[in-house]
């Protein structure tokens, strides 16, 4: 169905500009023609401008919908498992048996890291943060894969998002093992995904560690609700460095980086300090009122969302999972997810909150599930990173063979000096 097109006045002239219809969502209109006629959009943040387009997620924001390639977030994060959602991102369809186990044995088979690359790790401090050992040893693979740079040959690019897929969980434990000097936890292929990396956190040589199915589970739910998100701000990072055919390693590097932040996926980790630092039911009101004051800077951490303006679907999932895990381990009382519980409860019903559609995000609930599965706060955002990794291969994977490809280049409002001369230093 063709759309209108859209009308611009302008200083007397009227430029039409077509518009486009997805298959769900909003239509857009297309500018891609305006720089030509001298006048380029402003959107800093991207608050109105789709930058691509993709058949990979959607999600409606005011009624609190995710789907991954057509299917809700609720129906894969109950009957998938993380493997098969990631073969679903990068393929478009679910696997059948076959390519089910095909894909989880290709990814089991590249986890283990090459030999040389224990060096990188022992050249940081002991202290360093995971996510910058990660951001680091995920793009030296670029080195270790000099063939990964010929992102036009489809062999390779599959081969790197297999490699990345794989391996970066093991990057991910063993920045926890530098951390805690502890020897490295090499992967098994016997077990899962999710298994497979809590034996490589917890696992030590002295002693045997079998992973707990029902934590097992939870932690690839976990998986499964972060690995894709469209285009947030790590997505469009990778996208962003990955238009100029930079290589896959380098890109996911990038990802990672923009990832780290508190405003995106740092923001688990601070949920949790934020409720520790609460320490009680009692001062709830004070940090809601501190939320609500503009000139306190401080901000209700897993609440609110660019595009939910309404319940996170994957937060519902999350406080489910909660439920699960604090049963599993006879933590029902756990202080903190009470408070959190109470948090959501008071912030839902308060008039800034409402009339702001501030709601918990995924990050609310993911840190109590993550501290009750003994991963400390450090490794919060690096886990984050792990899951994203499918969403970041299969959106990076898109944009390289769209037809029309172009090298991400925004322009911008200069807003500096005018020409002037200069002076040499004397005369300043
Ligand atoms: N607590 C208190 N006020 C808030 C909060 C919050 N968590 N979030 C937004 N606001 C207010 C904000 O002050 C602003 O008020 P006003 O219109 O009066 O200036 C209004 O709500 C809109 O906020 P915004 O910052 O313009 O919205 P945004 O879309 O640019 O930011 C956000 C979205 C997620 C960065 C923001 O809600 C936030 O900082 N939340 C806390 C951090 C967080 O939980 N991040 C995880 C996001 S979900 C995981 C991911 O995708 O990475």
């Amino acid at each position: 169905m063709s759309t209108p097109n859209a009308i611009l006045q302008i200083d007397g002239q009227t430029i039409e500009l077509p518009t486009m219809q997805g298959s769900l969502g909003p239509d857009v209109i297309d500018t891609r023609t305006l720089g030509g006629q001298g006048y380029f959009t402003y959107d800093p943040g991207f608050l109105s401008t789709a930058s691509c387009s993709s058949n990979i997620t959607y999600i409606d924001g005011d009624e609190g919908l995710l789907y991954h390639r057509g299917y809700p977030i609720e129906q894969l994060a109950e009957q998938s498992d993380f493997l098969e959602t990631a073969y679903l991102l990068w393929h478009g369809e679910l696997p059948n048996g076959d390519q089910k186990r095909d894909f989880d044995n290709m990814v089991s088979h590249h986890s283990m890291l090459h030999d040389q690359m224990l060096s990188l790790f022992k050249g940081f401090r002991r202290d360093a943060h995971p996510m910058a050992v990660m951001v680091s040893i995920i793009g030296a693979m670029a080195a270790f894969y000099p063939e990964s740079a010929d992102v036009d040959d489809p062999h390779q690019r599959e081969i790197s998002m297999f490699r990345l897929l794989a391996k970066v969980p093991t990057v991910a434990a063993w920045s926890y093992k530098y951390n805690k000097g502890e020897p490295f936890i090499y992967p098994q292929n016997h077990m899962s995904y999710a298994e497979n990396f809590l034996h490589m956190l917890h696992a030590n040589p002295c002693e045997t560690y079998t992973p707990n199915p029902v934590l097992a589970r939870a932690l690839d739910r976990i998986f499964i609700l972060h690995a894709d998100h469209e285009q947030n701000a790590s997505t469009s990072t990778v996208r962003m460095a990955g238009s100029s055919y930079a290589n896959p390693f380098a890109c996911i590097a990038a990802g990672t980086a923009c990832l780290w932040g508190p405003l995106h996926g740092g923001a688990n980790e601070s949920a949790l300090a934020m409720l520790a630092e609460i320490g009680d039911v009692s001062r709830i009101g004070e940090f809601v009122d501190r939320a609500k004051d503009k000139t306190s800077g401080f901000r209700l951490m897993g609440f609110g969302h660019r595009v939910y303006k309404n319940m996170d679907p994957r937060a519902a999932i999350m406080r489910q999972t909660c439920h699960e895990v604090l049963d599993e381990l006879g933590l029902h009382d756990d202080p903190l997810f009470k408070m959190a519980l109470k948090l959501e409860q008071i912030a839902l019903e308060d008039e800034y909150f409402i009339e702001k559609k501030l709601y918990p995000n995924v990050d609310f609930y993911s840190g109590i599930v993550l501290r009750a599965l003994g991963i400390p706060t450090s490794m919060f955002t690096a886990i984050f990173a792990l899951a994203r990794t499918a969403g970041w291969i299969a959106q990076w994977n898109e944009m390289i063979v769209s037809p029309g490809h172009k090298i991400a280049r925004p322009r911008q409002l200069y807003t500096g000096s005018q020409r002037r001369e200069f002076a040499p230093v004397e005369q300043r």
